[in-house]
């Protein structure tokens, strides 16, 4: 079975109300979990690949990977570039045949994240390839100083709605990442913070008012770091910040349900796979079978996919 088109997740997951899950991948087992858990919850997939992940796995690897993995599953499966931030990286995945790719120029001025972005859509559009965008700016570690410090300076933009209409009409852009209080990596907030969930109703109304349609929108930073992962990591020996918190899963709900299409979860995999990997070595001083600790490793990522598309994102049964 082939890739299946981004177009055609993203039109029957509008339809359908329910949220594609982008999870990042990296390795072989970040990639087999995500495809067991979706497989026996029959949800549609995307896999999002990072230029960090390209240069840690080697694209070539990378594709073989997910080449096996569409042929041992039977769910529909997209290939994405997350944060693509070259005309020339989008090209060469374009040309590799992802099914979607995102350029991210959202630290641009808007002009220049039009220009960048259009030339992108020219020539993904030609190449059978969908292009995501973000317009505004995540509060946090994206642009910041480090994971910790950046964390907190809550330096973002909020996207805004009048801008999101021009700016997908001057692009072309097939859907757009939106900066409503979103914040990528393990240190999103102090405390309990919610997402601006009516700057996104407005963003949704103000596209489908300017003739857009059901616009597709994207939720980037959408983990929600649980505490059982993190109290997990520093039980067994690491030291990760104990004030730090997500995204609520009820706000993903909510931002599904207003019309967030695609919705990115890569920190909490790499939580999952580090708690299980402490545990089993601290507990196993003797162990040295990388299989004894990357298998826990890839179960315990398995069933954390397999919580948020059923619960979370509400694609589970989606497949077919
Ligand atoms: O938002 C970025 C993703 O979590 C990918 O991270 O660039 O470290 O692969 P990465
Ligand atoms: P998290 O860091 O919240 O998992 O976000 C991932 C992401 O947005 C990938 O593009
Ligand atoms: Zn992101």
């Amino acid at each position: 079975m082939p890739l299946t088109h981004t177009r055609e997740l993203f039109a029957k997951a509008l339809k359908g109300k329910y949220a594609l899950g982008a999870f990042n991948v990296n390795n072989m087992e970040l990639l087999q979990a995500i495809i067991e858990a979706c497989e026996e919850e029959k949800a549609p997939v995307m896999l999002q690949i990072s230029k960090g992940a390209r240069q840690y796995a080697n694209p070539v690897y990378l594709k073989k990977l997910i080449e096996a993995a569409v042929s041992v599953s039977t769910i529909p499966i997209a290939v994405h570039l997350d944060h693509g931030d070259t005309f020339e990286l989008c090209k060469e995945c374009i040309d590799e045949g992802f099914t979607s790719v995102m350029i991210d120029a959202s630290h641009e001025s808007f002009e220049k994240n039009v220009e960048i972005t259009k030339k992108v859509v020219e020539y993904a559009h030609k190449h059978n390839c969908v292009v995501e965008s973000e317009l505004g700016q995540l509060v946090g570690a994206q642009f910041d100083e480090g994971e910790e410090g950046g964390a907190h300076s809550m330096k973002g933009v909020y996207t805004d709605p009048e801008d999101a209409v021009k700016f997908v009409k001057e692009s072309g852009c097939d859907s757009l990442a939106v900066a409503i209080g979103n914040s990528h990596g393990a240190y999103k907030f102090k405390g309990e913070q919610h997402l601006d969930l009516e700057r996104l109703k407005r963003i949704k109304k103000a596209l489908m008012d300017a003739g857009l349609g059901d616009y597709p929108l994207v939720l980037h930073g959408a983990s929600s770091v649980p505490k059982q992962y993190v109290e997990e990591i520093n039980k067994y020996g690491g030291n990760l910040g104990t004030d730090t918190a997500g995204v609520p899963e009820a706000d993903i709900e909510i931002a599904r349900r207003t019309g967030c299409t695609k919705v990115n979860i890569d920190t909490d995999l790499r939580l999952a796979m580090t708690a299980a990997i402490r545990k089993v070595l601290t507990e196993n001083p003797k162990e040295f079978d990388p299989r004894k600790f990357i298998g826990p490793a890839r179960s315990a990522v398995k069933e954390l996919v397999r919580h948020k598309i059923k619960n979370v994102l509400c694609c589970a049964g989606q497949a077919f």
